[in-house]
């Protein structure tokens, strides 16, 4: 399973980059405008595609499907890394047919809390669907049930080989890396999660016995 940032802060994205953390980035329009208001997000977005070699979403802010797919098409030419984030509206599902299928840009369908919607993204070539457990499991905990329901429907799918990759996105801690890692191609999260990986009890124990061990026996 892959693991991409979900972030738009440049100095994070590259520690996690350069230090083999991550292989992409997701961002939305509360992350661009908590981390960069009022800036130039277009900029930033090209400034991570600079190092990060690997899907880099930036969703559109735009309503209707014609908006969007204009929004799209700019998106898409800041870089060839570029995937273009929509949401699970009729407005998204429509601009979704349109950049795939004429105009072949990667689409990665986003606010996806249902199968159906996981479905609706596949047959309109969607490149990556997000379904968000975090938030699934605040109403009523079956986050990674949805994950696991979307990886068999696909499966069923008479399509197989051309279904959306499944970004399991709005990951809240270890427990649900583990979890979604059964199921996912990929998961979106906070870099202090990513970092929290590294924070197992018996990983700090074992190597500070190592040390002592090795210092003990060498002194
Ligand atoms: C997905 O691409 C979203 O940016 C993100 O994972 C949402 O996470 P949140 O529910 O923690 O805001």
């Amino acid at each position: 399973m892959m693991i991409f940032a979900d972030t738009s802060n440049v100095e994070e994205i590259r520690e996690l980059w350069d230090g083999g953390l991550i292989q992409g980035v997701t961002t939305n329009p509360s992350i661009i405008a908590k981390q960069h208001p009022g800036g130039n997000w277009h900029k930033v977005i090209a400034e991570i595609c600079t190092f990060v070699r690997g899907p880099v979403s930036a969703e559109v802010v735009s309503e209707t499907s014609e908006d969007m797919v204009y929004e799209g098409k700019e998106l898409s030419e800041i870089d060839e890394n570029v995937v273009v984030k929509l949401p699970c509206t009729p407005a998204g599902i429509k601009a979704c047919k349109v950049l795939t299928e004429y105009m072949n840009i990667k689409v990665n369908m986003t606010l996806c809390f249902s199968v159906a919607q996981a479905v609706l993204a596949s047959n309109v070539g969607a490149f990556l669907v997000s379904p968000f457990v975090g938030r699934v499991d605040d109403v009523s905990g079956t986050g990674i049930k949805l994950i696991q329901d979307i990886q068999n429907a696909y499966i069923n799918d008479i399509k197989l080989s051309r279904t959306p990759k499944i970004l399991a996105a709005s990951i809240r801690s270890v427990e649900h890396l583990n979890l979604v890692a059964q199921y996912a191609d990929a998961a979106t999260c906070p870099p202090k999660v990513i970092w929290k990986i590294f924070d197992h009890k018996l990983t700090v124990d074992g190597l500070k016995q190592f040390q002592d061990d090795w210092k003990k026996a060498n002194e």
